[in-house]
């Protein structure tokens, strides 16, 4: 924190990263300097960060439809466009939404968002320690584990080191939900990407400063262990009930949407 109590903005961070990527302006000089990298390294067709967020729209615009009134959203990155809450709200205006980042400059923004749009917190909480987050007061006083929740890990977990499972973060996290709940995820993965561009991204996004993990299709479909995969199953995010027919997709991100029987 600096003096005036607001979080410091560190060099370079994956959350302004990210959130160039998308569309939303917040990034640093350094920020959209690894940026430019990144889209060299990766040669892309498409734009993978919106592919992504999109699907999270989607996904989460499914649950409040299958009356899911509750979400909590790990690795929320700062406010753009296709916010959770705004997104659930739109067929549950009293969706409760806990807000959970290991970046303090992504808590603070949430902070002020959550003060306004009440039932909401914005938690500041790392997904490597997943029983902290379950037991987190803030997260508690508008999740009800009684009641179906809405658990997003969204293009997060490939920020995981390899050092920790991926699948026991998981698993830890949807055994504490009820019956009924959803997990909604995506994950980078080698599906349609050559070995060489991923590396030529993990060398990057690590002199950047953060983990990044590529996971082949098999070992996401694990994380979804227990669960009953919506229709159509762990897809490419632009196929997962897209509105139109991508025409160019990046093939970065696998996803899909899993139903806790
Ligand atoms: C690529 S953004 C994804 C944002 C949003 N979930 C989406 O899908 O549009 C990744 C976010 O995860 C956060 N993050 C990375 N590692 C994390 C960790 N270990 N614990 C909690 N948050 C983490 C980053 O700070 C960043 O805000």
């Amino acid at each position: 924190m600096n003096e005036a109590g607001r979080p410091k903005r560190r060099r370079i961070s994956s959350a302004r990263i990210y959130n160039e990527s998308i569309g939303a302006r917040s990034g640093t000089s350094a920020d959209l300097a690894v940026l430019g990298a990144l889209d060299e390294a990766m040669q892309l067709r498409g734009m993978p960060g919106v592919e992504n967020r999109s699907f999270l729209v989607r996904a989460v615009d499914y649950l409040a439809r299958q009356g899911v009134g509750q979400f909590l959203d790990i690795g929320v990155g700062l406010p753009a466009w296709g916010n959770v809450y705004q997104v659930a709200r739109r067929h549950r205006p009293d969706a409760a939404v806990a807000c959970v980042d290991h970046d303090l400059e992504v808590v603070a923004a949430w902070r002020e968002i959550a003060a306004e749009h009440e039932p909401m917190r914005s938690v500041y909480a790392d997904v490597r320690r997943p029983r902290e987050i379950l037991e987190h007061p803030e997260v508690r006083a508008v999740i009800d584990f009684d009641r179906p929740v809405g658990l997003l890990l969204t293009a997060v977990l490939h920020l995981v080191g390899v050092e920790h499972d991926q699948r026991k973060i998981v698993r830890t996290l949807t055994d504490a939900l009820p019956s009924g709940s959803h997990l909604v995820l995506s994950h980078v993965s080698d599906q349609r990407q050559p070995a060489e561009a991923f590396e030529r991204v993990r060398r990057i996004v690590e002199s950047a400063g953060s983990a990044f993990t590529v996971t082949s299709p098999g070992q996401v479909a694990e994380m979804f262990g227990g669960l009953e995969l919506v229709e159509p199953g762990l897809v490419m995010v632009e196929d997962w009930r897209p509105v139109r027919a991508t025409r160019r997709s990046a093939g970065w991100y696998i996803g899909g949407v899993g139903r806790k029987p």
